[in-house]
C-alpha cells in the first residue's frame, strides 16, 4: 500500500464497462474487523479490483476500527492486493475495537473518513463489525455496506459466511486424524468445534466426520444421553466414538467428556481445535463466495444502497439490513443433525 492521502480521482479503466454510479461515488474505504476468517483476503483484492476497474479511489484501512480512528488509512491499487486470494488471514490485519463501542471513537473515525472524502465503507467481519458499521451510519451518514466474514456461518441473511467451508475442511481434517488414533487405542473422542452461538461448522462436521453424537449451543439437549450412546456403540462392536461439541455448547468438551467417563468408565480424550480452524488457505467455495460478494459490494454503493449485508442465497445476491444479519437467527439444519444420527448406526 502507497500512502496517498490526496491522489485525484482515477478515470474508468478504458476497455471495461462502466457501471451506473448514481451515488456519484469517487472514494471508497475498506476494512476487516473481529475474528480473520479464511477468504477474507480474496474479498479484500475483489473490493479493491472492483473499485478501481469503476475509476473508485480505494483505501484500505489497517486493523479495523481500531486502525480507523486512529487514522490507519492508505490508498490500495490492483497491484497491491496481487497474490493474495489464496493466502489466509486478512493483508489488512484486524482487531476487536474497545474504543469503537463509544460514542467518542465512532466520532472520530468519521471524522477520520471526511477527512480522506470517503464515500462509503466497506465491513468485512461478522456480527460485532456489523454493529459497529451499523453505528457508524446511523450516528455519522456515511454510507456503509457489510460483507459476511466469519467462520461461524451465524449471519442471518447468506447461505454462508466467508470462510465457513475451509473451517469446516480444516475441523474435519482433525477428525479424521484423531479417528486413526482413537479406534487404535479404541478411544472416545470429544472434539471441540469453534462456534460460540451456533452450531453450523458443528453439524456439517459431525455428517462428514461420522460421529456419534452432536452437541450445539442451540440444543437443550442434556449431556447425559452421551452415556447411552457410547454404551450403545462398544455393544455394537465400533472400536471408537467420535463426538462432536461445538465450543458454545454449555460445558464444552470437557463437560461432555467428564459426563463420559463418569457414565462409561471408558478411556476418553477431549481434543479442542480452537484457532487453527481461522487460518489456512481459503477453499474455492470460499474464495468464489468472497470474490462474488466483494464485487457486489462496490456496486451496492455506487447504486446508493447502505446499511446492508450483502449476502448469497438461491436467488443470487441479496441485501439484508445491517441490524437484522444479528437480531433475526439463522437456524441450524435439523437435517443434518437427524442425518448425522440415521447414519451412525
Ligand atoms: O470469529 C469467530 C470465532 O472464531 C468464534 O468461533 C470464537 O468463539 C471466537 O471467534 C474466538 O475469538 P478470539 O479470536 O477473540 O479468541
Amino acid at each position: 500500500m502507497t500512502e496517498h492521502p490526496t491522489s485525484p480521482n482515477p478515470t474508468a479503466v478504458p476497455g471495461q464497462t462502466a457501471r451506473p454510479n448514481p451515488a456519484g461515488v469517487r472514494r471508497l474505504a475498506v476494512l476487516t474487523s473481529g475474528g480473520d476468517a479464511p477468504g477474507m483476503n480474496a474479498a479484500i483484492r475483489a473490493v479493491v479490483r472492483t473499485g478501481t476497474q469503476q475509476g473508485i479511489e480505494m483505501i484500505g484501512v489497517r486493523r479495523g476500527f481500531s486502525g480507523l480512528h486512529r487514522g490507519e488509512l492508505s490508498v490500495m491499487g490492483a497491484r497491491d492486493v496481487a497474490n493474495i486470494i489464496q493466502r489466509g488471514g486478512t493483508v489488512l490485519l484486524t482487531a476487536r475495537s474497545r474504543t469503537w463501542r463509544t460514542p467518542e471513537g465512532r466520532a472520530s473515525g468519521a471524522q477520520v473518513l471526511r477527512d480522506w472524502g470517503v464515500d462509503g465503507l466497506i465491513v468485512i467481519g461478522g456480527d460485532g463489525s456489523f454493529h459497529g458499521g451499523h453505528y457508524l451510519q446511523e450516528e455519522h451518514g456515511i454510507p456503509v455496506i457489510g460483507i459476511p466474514g466469519t467462520i461461524d456461518n451465524d449471519l442471518y441473511g447468506t447461505d454462508h459466511t466467508i470462510g465457513y467451508f475451509t473451517a469446516v475442511e480444516t475441523a474435519l481434517d482433525a477428525v479424521d486424524k484423531l479417528r486413526d488414533t482413537g479406534a487404535s487405542h479404541e478411544r472416545i473422542f470429544v472434539i471441540e468445534v469453534m462456534g460460540r452461538h451456533a452450531g453450523h461448522i458443528a453439524l456439517d462436521v459431525a455428517v462428514a466426520g461420522g460421529a456419534e453424537e452432536v452437541f450445539i449451543p442451540e440444543d437443550e439437549k442434556p449431556v447425559a444421553g452421551v452415556v447411552e450412546i457410547v454404551k450403545d456403540s462398544v455393544a455394537k462392536g465400533k472400536r471408537g466414538s467420535i463426538i462432536i461439541v461445538a465450543e458454545g455448547y454449555e460445558g464444552g468438551a470437557q463437560g461432555v467428556a467428564d459426563a463420559i467417563e463418569a457414565g462409561t468408565g471408558l478411556e476418553t480424550r477431549v481434543s479442542i481445535l480452537g484457532h487453527i480452524q481461522r487460518g489456512g488457505s481459503p477453499v474455492s467455495s470460499d474464495r468464489i463466495l468472497a470474490s462474488r460478494l466483494g464485487e457486489a459490494a462496490v456496486y451496492a454503493l455506487m447504486e446508493g444502497r447502505k446499511g446492508v449485508m450483502v449476502g448469497r442465497g438461491a436467488s443470487g445476491i441479496i441485501y439484508t439490513p445491517l441490524q437484522e444479519t444479528w437480531e433475526k437467527r439463522k437456524d441450524v439444519s435439523r437435517d443434518l443433525y437427524r442425518c448425522a444420527m440415521t447414519l451412525s448406526i
